[in-house]
Formats: structure tokens, sequence, C-alpha cells
């Protein structure tokens, strides 16, 4: 990007240390983190106007301005605005519109007039990817999309009408919603279920490529968490990771990521810019895995059925109470657990529904929702009555850790 004005954070890439990039960022001036052990060549070569050290001691022969931060002090935005603007001498002209702005421009120079292929999931990072490059190279951007037929109810037609019919994006949605029920016929595990969902999509993927024949580029909407996360290596408790390995079946020259130096609020904000419905930018986060691991235990397409209606009811109450925005994520999970229950005079042996609401900031802890009584009963009288096979509805109190947000 022209003229851009980096400030380099210098830390483990931790939660303070993402804050501090965010504060600076909100005041104007682009940052990015570099672990605390990188070499004075490698900050050279993103040319910083100046350098905050978290936690850490100044590098022998530091010539930048320098800001050192100890955590305990929590952020002091005076002391911030006075590092960048009077001992950095910082323009304070970045900003999202900007970035917008530059991102489809600088698309437009480097794959104007060709062929770049997208993986859209329905998903805000995708779509907002997706959409920088519509704005840029219009039909030369091929999206797909791949039904696997676990989407919650209505969101392939909305994303078809949106993307395809209101943007007249150049998309192809396959509908593999068959091969993946298929393949997942008998399977309990959760694990499994994701390794094979994981591996189903490469395949389905990979036919549509093929069918495309080469394209010039592999557009990702890989997001800077998952950069800085890829940095500061964790146990895995969850292999969230499930379309890794795209790159390999795609014959192409190489990978965009329009979207590798946004914090998510900010690649929302791009979408907002670029003029994307509230429906896209503002959805909660659903897993790649879609319903198939908010089913516990084995998948059939009833159970995909009686899921879809009850998680449709419940986000329908949610918005109606005018919490949509307001909690994190909010979803139901429909358990083996069958018990015994009445309708009608008659006696029913059906199954127990979960309603699951946490607010969170990062999905790395949550806290369940204190949703309103009156809410919570408006939301499971419906169920049990508009959705059969359901005869009783729980609410789930239990916080991240030493729960996690998804059941499986
Ligand atoms: P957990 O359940 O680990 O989830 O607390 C944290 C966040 O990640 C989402 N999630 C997934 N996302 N593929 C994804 O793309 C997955 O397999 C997956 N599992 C969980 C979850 O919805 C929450 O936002």
């Amino acid at each position: 990007m022209k003229d851009l004005q980096k400030v380099v954070i210098l830390g483990s890439g931790d939660k303070y240390c993402l804050e501090v990039a965010r504060k600076v960022r909100e005041l104007g001036v682009f940052s990015e983190i570099l672990p605390s052990a990188a070499s004075a060549e490698k900050i050279a070569e993103i040319q910083p106007i100046g350098a905050i050290f978290i936690d850490f001691d100044n590098k022998a022969g530091f010539t930048l301005p320098t800001l050192y931060l100890n955590k305990q002090e929590g952020i002091n935005e005076n002391m911030l605005k006075d590092f960048l603007f009077t001992s950095c001498k910082a323009k304070g002209n970045w900003s999202i519109k900007a970035f917008a702005q530059d991102m489809v421009e600088y698309l437009k120079a480097k794959a104007g007039g060709k062929k770049v292929l997208c993986a859209l999931s329905g998903g805000v990072d995708s779509a907002v990817c997706a959409m920088l490059l519509h704005k840029a190279i219009g039909r030369n951007l091929i999206c797909v999309l791949v039904d696997h037929g676990l989407m919650r109810k209505g969101e392939v037609q909305e994303i078809i009408n949106e993307y395809k019919n209101n943007l007249d994006m150049n998309l192809i949605c396959t509908d593999a919603s068959s091969l993946f029920l298929e393949r997942l016929k008998g399977v309990a595990d959760p694990e499994k279920k994701r390794k094979i969902i994981g591996e189903t999509f490469i395949r389905v993927f990979e036919a549509e490529a093929k069918k495309i024949g080469k394209v010039d580029f592999l557009a990702q909407g890989t997001i800077y968490p998952d950069v800085i996360e890829s940095i500061s290596e964790k146990g895995v408790v969850k292999s969230h990771h499930n379309v890794g390995g795209l790159p390999d079946v795609v014959d192409f020259k190489e990978i965009i990521e329009p979207l590798k130096d946004l914090f998510k609020d900010e690649v929302r904000q791009v979408g907002c810019e670029l003029g994307l419905t509230k429906n896209i930018v503002m959805r909660q986060p659903f897993p790649g895995p879609g319903l198939a691991i908010r089913i516990i235990g084995k998948i059939t397409k009833k159970k995909l059925n009686i899921l879809r209606d009850a998680d449709y009811i419940f986000r329908e109450e949610i918005a109606k109470a005018d919490l949509d925005t307001k909690i994190w994520q909010y979803f139901t999970v429909l358990t083996p657990m069958r018990s015994v229950g009445i309708k009608d005079g008659v006696r029913t042996y059906d199954y127990t529904l979960i309603l699951r609401a946490v607010h969170s900031t990062d999905a790395m802890s949550a806290q369940w929702a204190r949703i309103p009584y009156e809410v919570l009963e408006q939301a499971a009288s419906r169920i049990l009555n508009e959705v059969a096979g359901i005869n009783r509805i729980a609410y789930d109190i239990t916080s991240k850790p030493p729960a996690t947000i998804e059941w499986e």
C-alpha cells in the first residue's frame, strides 16, 4: 500500500499485544506485531516509523522512536498519542475507508484482467474478501460455494440471493449435501466428523476448480488473528481449521489474502464500507463443519431438519428481543438423549434440545448469556409447539472454560 506508515509492536502476540495494536490503528496509524525476538533486519524490512516494546528491553543500536509498555499499566491513550504524533510524527491518516479504497486499487493493479478463484463459506471473512475482489475485477472473480448441507435454515438461498442476484457476482453453487451426508453416515466422533467434512470439502472444491481450469490467483479470507495465532503455538483442543490444504488442489500461480492485516471488527467495517448487508457483516461466528457438530453423535437427515427448524426459531426470538447484535453466539444443540413427555394427552419419547448463548470477545473464553426468562420461555414454547421430535429443552449455563462454546 502506498505511503503506509507503520508502527511495529514487539511482543508475544497475546491479548494485550493485540489490544495495543488495535488502539494504535484506532488512532489512525497502521500497526504490525512482530515477535520480541525478531531480528533488527526483520524489523527494518517493514520500515516502521516507531516501535512499541511490550515487556521487553531495548535492542542495542535501535534508532527508531521507542515506547515501553508494562502490562500492569493498561493502555494509556494520552501516552500513546504523544508517542505516535510527537515522537514518531505520524500523519494519522490510516482508516478503514482508506484501506478499502487502496486495497481495491491494489487488487485492480495486481489482478485486473486475470482470473481469481475464491471459496465462499457464507462467513464474514470470505464475503469481504470476495467483495473487495468483486469491486476490483468484477466477473473475473469466480466464487465457489460448496453446499455441504450443514448450513442453517435458508442460509444457502440467502447467499445466492445476495451475491449472485443482488451483487451480480460470478458465483457457482454446488450442492454436495447428499455426498456429505453419505460420508458422515454412522459417524459419532466429533474429530472424525471434522476430518470427513474437511476432506470432502476439498474433493468437491477440487472437482469444481478442475471444471474452471487454470486460474491466476486463489483468494483467501485469512485475517490477522490467524496470522498471529500461527506464530504463537498452542495445544489444539479442537481442529478448527477445517479447510486447510485447499491451495494444493487448485491450479493457480499465487495466493491473494487481502485481509491478512486486519482484525475481525476491522473486516466487518470494511464490509460495511463496501456496502455488504448487515446480515452478512454482523453474522455471528459459525463453525466450518456447521450443524454437524451441533448434533451430538450420529447425523441423520431427520435430525438435521429438527435442528435447523429449532435453531431458526431461537434465532428469530433472539432477534425479536433485540439481542442478536449483543450476544456473540447463540444456537441450539440436538442431543441424542430422549426422555418421556406428554403432548395432547399422549405419551411421547423425544429428544432433548439445548439452547446455548454466550458472550465473548475472541472465542478463547466465553460467559453464558443471562438471557431474560421471557425470551427463553417464548423460544422454548415455540420450538416445542412447532418442531416435532423435541419434548424437552434446557439452557446451557456453562462458561468457557471449563466448557467450550460448541458441544463437540
Ligand atoms: P469452541 O467450541 O472451541 O469454539 O469454544 C470456539 C469458536 O470456534 C468455532 N468453532 C469452529 N469453527 N471450524 C470452525 O471454523 C470448527 O471446526 C469449529 N469448532 C468450533 C465456534 O463456533 C466458536 O466460535
